[in-house]
C-alpha cells in the first residue's frame, strides 16, 4: 500500500508538471526538416502547420528549414534541436510581395487565455537579416504583440535593433548581439506581460500589462520581411529558433 502511495503521488506530480505544456513545438519529434513536408491542409500532422514559404518554383517547406543541435540555444536541455529558417529572393508565398517563411502551431489546444508562449532566438553571426529592412519574426496573425527585427517601415536611423512591440509601442529592445541567444516569454491574458534573457540566464519579468490580446492558435514563427521596393533580389538571410512550446502555469523560466 506505501508503494502504491508512493507511486500514485509520483505520477499525479508527474503528470500536473507535464499539464503545463500545452502545445509543445521543441522539435524533439522530428527527425529532419523533410518532416515539415508531410503536413497539409488534407493531411494535418506534426506540431506545426507548414503552408507560408516561398512556393512559386516547386519548392516544399523543407526548402526553407533546417533542423539540428547547431541551431538550438546550447543551454536548453529540453530540446535536442532548433530550427535554421531562411528566406531569399525567392520566399514569395503565392505571388504576395513579401518574403515569408513561417511556422504556425498544429493543434487542437485552446492556446487562448492566461498562457505562457516561450520561444529563444538568435540573429546569427553569418547570413544575418539586412537590418535596413523590418522583419516581423514572431507574431499572431492579429500583431497585437510582435518580436520583429530590423529598421521598422518608416522609420528612419534606426535598423540593428531587436524589440517587442504591443500597442504600436516598443516594450524591450536591444541591439542583439550576433550569434547570442535571446529567450523570450510572452505572457498573453491578464495581468500578461514580457519576460526575457539571454544564453543560460533565467527570465525575468521586463514588463508587466496586456499584450493586447488574449494568444491563439495563429502564432507565427518565422521571417517575414517586408518589401524593399520593386525587387526581391536579396541576399540569404537566416535566424535560428529553439524552445518554442506554450505552457498554461508556471512559467517555467529556465530557457
Ligand atoms: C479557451 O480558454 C479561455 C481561457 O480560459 C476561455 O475564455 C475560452 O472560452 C476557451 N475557448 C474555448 C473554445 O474553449
Amino acid at each position: 500500500m506505501k508503494f502504491a502511495g508512493l507511486a500514485l503521488a509520483l505520477s499525479s506530480a508527474t503528470s500536473l508538471a507535464s499539464a503545463a505544456v500545452i502545445w509543445d513545438g521543441r522539435f524533439n519529434d522530428y527527425t529532419t526538416a523533410t518532416d515539415f513536408d508531410k503536413w497539409s491542409w488534407s493531411n494535418q500532422v506534426g506540431t506545426y502547420q507548414t503552408y507560408i514559404y516561398g512556393n512559386l518554383k516547386g519548392q516544399k517547406a523543407s526548402s526553407w528549414y533546417t533542423l539540428g543541435s547547431q541551431y538550438k540555444n546550447p543551454a536548453t536541455t529540453t530540446a535536442t534541436k532548433g530550427v535554421k529558417v531562411k528566406i531569399t529572393g525567392d520566399s514569395v508565398w503565392n505571388g504576395g510581395t513579401m518574403l515569408r517563411s513561417e511556422l504556425i502551431p498544429q493543434t487542437t489546444a485552446n492556446m487562448s487565455g492566461h498562457l505562457y508562449y516561450h520561444v529563444s532566438l538568435s540573429i546569427p553571426t553569418t547570413g544575418y537579416p539586412d537590418p535596413n529592412y523590418e522583419h516581423q519574426i514572431v507574431f499572431w496573425e492579429g500583431h497585437y504583440a510582435d518580436i520583429k527585427y530590423g529598421q521598422l517601415s518608416g522609420q528612419n536611423g534606426v535598423a540593428d535593433t531587436l524589440r517587442v512591440i504591443t500597442g504600436g509601442k516598443t516594450i524591450w529592445s536591444v541591439t542583439p548581439v550576433k550569434g547570442t541567444w535571446y529567450n523570450f516569454i510572452l505572457e498573453t491574458g491578464s495581468p500578461g506581460g514580457l519576460w526575457v534573457s539571454t544564453g543560460s540566464n533565467q527570465l525575468t519579468k521586463v514588463y508587466t500589462g496586456s499584450l493586447g490580446g488574449n494568444g491563439g492558435q495563429d502564432w507565427h514563427v518565422g521571417a517575414l520581411r517586408l518589401p524593399n521596393g520593386n525587387t526581391n533580389v536579396i541576399t540569404e538571410e537566416n535566424i535560428y529558433y529553439s524552445g518554442v512550446y506554450v505552457e498554461n502555469s508556471g512559467p517555467t523560466t529556465t530557457p
